[in-house]
């Protein structure tokens, strides 16, 4: 949980951060290699110490336990498989409001994927089912709709990355961090957009697993 003149301090330094990546998968593997790249300080977390210490070593990071990875940090990554979110709360103990005041980046896809139906109720979304659970946590929806490949692959070009929440200090530091991964941030409002964002995915992922490119589907229209 960082003080407010912590986080300012930082902000206002070329934005260099101290971000926690909870999961030590390929989305972990994917940000985590690019934002250490570009300079800031990331600390790894996931269920397994060793796969955590692995990867830390791997991308020039370092590793620790859930608890105290998310401690004094400016943003937390929440690379988690969808069904595992809810432990990794726990395990972060997120209830008691150990993430209050946290930048919490949710790039999960709660999609059944192969069909891309969103698995949760109409008129809530992943993000907010995990503002929910991380009471106090500025949750910010953001990363969702690329592969993980986006990010580390110089020859993919930079893409255009949609971004909503409701805390004006978490959205900054995401536009960084989107920007440190070499992309183009576009505010996508509040964080009640975040289903809509979501349903994108589902829209993606349902055209990829037909063999189709998702990009064929919409029209192009020039940026202006
Ligand atoms: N990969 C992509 O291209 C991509 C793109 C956009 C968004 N996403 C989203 O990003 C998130 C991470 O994806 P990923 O590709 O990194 O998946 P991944 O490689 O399968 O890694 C998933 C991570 O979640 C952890 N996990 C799973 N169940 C857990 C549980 N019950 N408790 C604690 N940790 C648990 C895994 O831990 P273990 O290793 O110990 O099993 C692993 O660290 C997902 O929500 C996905 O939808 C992925």
């Amino acid at each position: 949980m960082p003080t407010v003149a912590l986080v300012q301090h930082r902000l206002h330094e070329r934005a260099l951060m101290r971000i926690a990546i909870l999961g030590t998968g390929t989305m972990a593997n994917a940000l985590g290699t690019t934002w250490a790249r570009a300079g800031h300080e990331i600390i790894i977390a996931g269920r397994s110490l060793t796969k955590a210490n692995n990867l830390a070593a791997q991308i020039g990071g370092t590793a620790t336990t859930v608890p105290e990875a998310i401690m004094d940090v400016d943003a937390v990554l929440l690379a988690i498989a969808w069904t595992g979110v809810p432990d990794i709360l726990d395990a972060a103990h997120a209830s008691t409001g150990t993430l209050t005041g946290t930048t919490l980046i949710d790039p999960t896809n709660a999609v059944d994927h192969g069909i891309g139906t969103h698995l949760l109720p109409p008129h809530t979304s992943a993000a907010q089912h995990i503002a929910h659970l991380a009471p106090g946590s500025h949750v910010v929806k953001a990363f969702h709709l690329h592969p993980a490949d986006q990010w580390t692959d110089p020859t993919r070009p930079p893409v255009t990355v949609p971004y909503c929440g409701d805390n004006p200090q978490s959205l900054t530091a995401t536009a960084t961090l989107i920007r440190d991964a070499g992309s183009t941030p576009v505010p996508y409002g509040p964080l009640t957009r975040a289903r809509q964002l979501e349903e994108v995915a589902g829209f993606i992922i349902t055209l990829a697993f037909n063999g189709q490119d998702p990009r064929t589907a919409v029209p192009h229209i020039p940026a202006t």
